[in-house]
């Protein structure tokens, strides 16, 4: 079958024929479509050095899947022909993981496939333990392989709700309608988790310091959601009709988190979740704020199960009213590996078909 694959330390990516052997008791899922993201690129540029083979020198990408079961197994509750995303995180062996919250795992003794120890999903099949398949409704499988990266949207959405409770937060009438959530990042991540916070009631704000291509500022104004460019735009007007009492970054530069401590209103809730920070916070005069502020911080990554079961819940719900179908703005077939590597200038989401 045909597998797109890198090799360990090397910067590329190369599309290989490679057979994969039954294995007992696994299900055979055959793929319908990858999503690409950053992580992905990333690894093609030999950027991260988490990234381990499963076996051998090669590893094949892929961590955004929707495919269809091809086999199943004895007294599976899976039959040929159902849908399923796989999940991308492996438990290791620590407390957390042992309850399936390998996504707080405590050691950092797990695997993710496409990435850390274990082949990823950007091939023709896969065999795959039914524990780590989460069932899609086939209303969903236009853009149902946008549920990894929303699964990591619901996990956020779990931490707000854990921190907002430390104090009364919702408006006088309950509901979010005069809070305000500041997204920091527009890639397909920084996308959703705007279209999440604002189906939860928030104003929306979306911000980048550079403009955005025609195509992503309409998708942003249908949904009704602010776009800041924060190099060009005036903060202080901004920030008056877009409270920022919730912000969420999804870019990694220390440059925003600065940004966010200076105005970000009492009691905010700081979410990092982009992992690409370089350069030094202003430490100091930021401690003061922080606890002036009352701040809560608090890093997220990945989810459980539950949050893909809440993530394909929400496309039930949200997608035909979000117009989420215009994420995926590219599709491309599996020869095509130069997309691995350049990133289309009006790209939200690329995915790869695969039958
Ligand atoms: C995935 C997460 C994963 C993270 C780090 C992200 O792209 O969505 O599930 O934990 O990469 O490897
Ligand atoms: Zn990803």
């Amino acid at each position: 079958m045909k597998a797109i694959t890198v090799k360990l330390g090397k910067v590329g990516v190369e599309i290989k024929d490679i057979e994969l052997k039954q294995i007992k008791n696994k299900i055979k899922v055959r793929t319908i479509s990858t999503g690409i993201c950053g992580t992905d690129r990333e690894i093609v540029y030999n950027e991260l050095n988490f990234v381990k083979p499963e076996e051998g020198d090669y590893l094949i990408l892929g961590h955004e899947a929707l495919g269809i079961i091809e086999e199943s197994i004895e007294n599976s509750i899976f039959k040929e022909g159902d849908l399923v995303v796989p999940m991308v995180r492996r438990p290791g062996n620590c407390k957390l993981c042992k309850i399936g919250r390998q996504d707080y795992c405590l050691d950092g003794n797990f695997i993710e496939a496409g990435i850390r120890g274990k082949n990823g999903f950007m091939c023709e099949y896969f065999y795959e333990d039914e524990k780590y398949l989460v069932k899609i409704n086939k209303s969903i499988q236009e853009y149902a392989v946008l549920v990894e990266p929303l699964k990591n949207v619901m996990k956020i959405v779990e931490v707000f709700n854990f921190l907002k409770n430390r104090v009364s937060w919702e408006c006088d009438d309950s509901t979010y309608s005069c809070k305000g959530a500041w997204i920091f990042g527009t890639g397909p991540e920084g996308i959703l988790i705007s279209l999440v916070f604002k189906s939860l009631g928030l104003i929306t704000t979306i911000v980048n310091r550079h403009p955005l291509p025609t195509n992503i500022l309409d998708f942003l104004d249908i949904n009704g959601i602010e776009f800041f460019n924060s190099s060009s735009d005036d903060w202080s007007k901004k920030l008056k009709d877009y409270p920022m009492d919730v912000a969420i970054d999804a870019a990694g530069t220390t440059e925003i988190f600065n940004q966010i401590i200076e105005n970000i209103n009492n009691n905010g809730i700081i979410i990092l979740f982009g992992t690409k920070g370089s350069g030094s916070i202003e430490k100091g005069e930021f401690i003061t704020k922080i606890v002036d502020k009352n701040l809560s911080i608090a890093g997220s990554e990945d989810g459980s199960k539950l949050h893909y079961i809440q993530a394909s819940n929400y496309l039930e719900n949200y997608a035909p009213k979000q117009n989420i179908k215009n994420l995926i703005t590219g599709i491309y077939k599996p020869e095509d590996i130069w997309i691995l590597k350049e990133k289309p200038k009006d790209e939200i989401k690329s995915i790869i078909k695969w039958s």
